[in-house]
């Protein structure tokens, strides 16, 4: 799982001696994370397993000689920036084309008022940036995104400041910054969408390495159970998947469509995460609403939810979305330009879209991934279904979440042939 392995790693980093991380995932968002804390005095090997042993600092970083490189990952980016703005040095933080059109200001804010400082060096809010800190401050901070990336940065830097952080959800999302900490006997409390921590201060955390199990990632799983769902009478059972209920709506979601889904919860003691088995079994869908209430847990999931509701009899709306705007690319308007390709009936909405299914999907389609690694792949999910050859271009962007996708979905039985110099960008 890529948010776990993300975190696992900086907690890792966080303690003192050695951490074992087995199941890491080895896609590029999640080395660059390994990279930087390499930067930051943080010994780590990698092999070829997805085993990763890092010896923690016991939270006293060094200050790097080069900019952090989050590469496409806001993630990355996000929680290493609540990580840094604990240290009393300058450290700059840059990224991709993608990741540096995102917006940073939800994180900036209440960093700044814990106490460090954001220098921009190219756009106000976004980075490519310098954060300075040391001596933060405990916060009280409501959330105005529901964004596990904004609590978890926020959760991250309270662990160095002096006090009490509490921070408030508008909606659930995401907690595995929170199972964590748990994990490292952090003493973190969760009362209803709040969440409360007890500051360590610039001294850092005390507390031992340990050993971590990162199960499969359910976001990419999901493109399996797409692949799927909409075939009558055909089935994918995916294994040791992570089965976090803030990551799973997609399976209500399914549900909803008709699919049958069963879920075999494999319970470990010692294991922050729940995880298991997913059967699918493939059915004629038919459209659903997806809306505030679910779309924190299905946000990564949204583009393939537009793919089934092509598939899907009948109408399938998405609101509440807007965030998808701001993702790896604007996946609203990328979805759509896509889905239009594919000749699917889709409305724009500000926050979201309506699909109205199901498509004939019969003729060639030329499909843009423009950059962002879920809308190449919801489109290859797509592409399984239609008559007609797909190409989809400008596929590298997988490598950040799902190295070996391309293998999987030839695994899956579809036909996938690379071309080089196609002409797409
Ligand atoms: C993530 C949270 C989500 C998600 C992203 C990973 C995380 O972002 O889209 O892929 O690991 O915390 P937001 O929390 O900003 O919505």
């Amino acid at each position: 799982d890529k948010s776990i392995s993300h975190r696992v790693a900086i907690f890792s980093a966080l303690s003192q001696g050695p951490s074992d991380i087995i199941g890491f995932l080895q896609s590029e968002d999640c080395i660059n994370t390994l990279r930087a804390l390499e930067s930051l005095g943080v010994e780590s090997v990698m092999n070829s397993e997805g085993e990763v042993h890092l010896v923690g600092t016991g939270g006293l970083f060094s200050e790097p000689a080069n900019p952090l490189d989050c590469g496409n990952s806001g993630t990355g980016m996000r929680l290493l920036a609540g990580l840094v703005a604990g240290q009393p040095f300058p450290v700059e933080m840059r990224g991709d084309d993608s990741l540096q059109k995102r917006p940073m200001d939800r994180i900036c804010l209440p960093l700044e008022r814990m106490g460090c400082q954001f220098k921009f060096l190219s756009r106000k809010g976004f980075a490519p940036f310098v954060v300075t800190g040391g001596a933060l401050k405990g916060i009280d901070y409501d959330l105005s995104v529901a964004s596990a990336q904004v609590k978890s940065c926020i959760l991250i830097a309270g662990l160095f400041a002096e006090g009490e952080t509490v921070v408030h959800e508008s909606r659930p999302t995401r907690d595995h910054t929170e199972r964590l900490l748990r994990v490292l006997d952090v003493p973190i409390e969760v009362n209803g969408l709040s969440i409360r921590m007890e500051g360590v201060g610039v001294e850092g955390l005390d507390v031992e390495g340990t050993e971590w199990y990162v199960p499969g990632d359910f976001s990419s799983a999901a493109y399996w159970i797409a692949v799927v769902a909409a075939r009558e009478g055909r089935l994918v059972r995916l294994q040791n998947v992570g089965l976090n209920p803030r990551r799973i709506a997609l399976l209500d979601v399914l549900e909803r469509m008709g699919a049958n889904v069963e879920v075999e919860l494999i319970s470990k003691k010692d294991v922050a995460e729940p995880y298991g088995d997913i059967t699918i079994r493939g059915t004629l869908l038919k459209g659903t609403d997806v809306g505030a209430h679910e779309v924190p847990n299905l946000i990564d999931e949204l583009p393939l939810v537009a793919v089934l509701g092509a598939l899907a009899e009948g109408e399938t709306r998405i609101c509440d979305a807007g965030e998808l705007r701001v993702k790896e690319s604007d996946r609203i308007s990328t979805v759509i330009k896509n889905l239009t390709v594919f000749g699917v009936d889709v409305e724009e909405k500000e926050d979201g879209m309506i699909i109205r299914g199901p498509a004939g999907l019969d003729s060639p389609a030329v499909v843009h991934s423009y950059g962002d690694h879920r809308v190449a792949m919801a489109m290859a999910a797509l592409a399984s279904y239609s008559a007609g050859p797909t190409t989809v271009c400008n596929i590298a962007c997988t490598e950040t979440s799902y190295p070996g996708f391309w293998g999987d979905l030839m695994h899956m039985g579809a036909t996938v042939e690379f071309i080089e110099n196609s002409g797409c960008y």
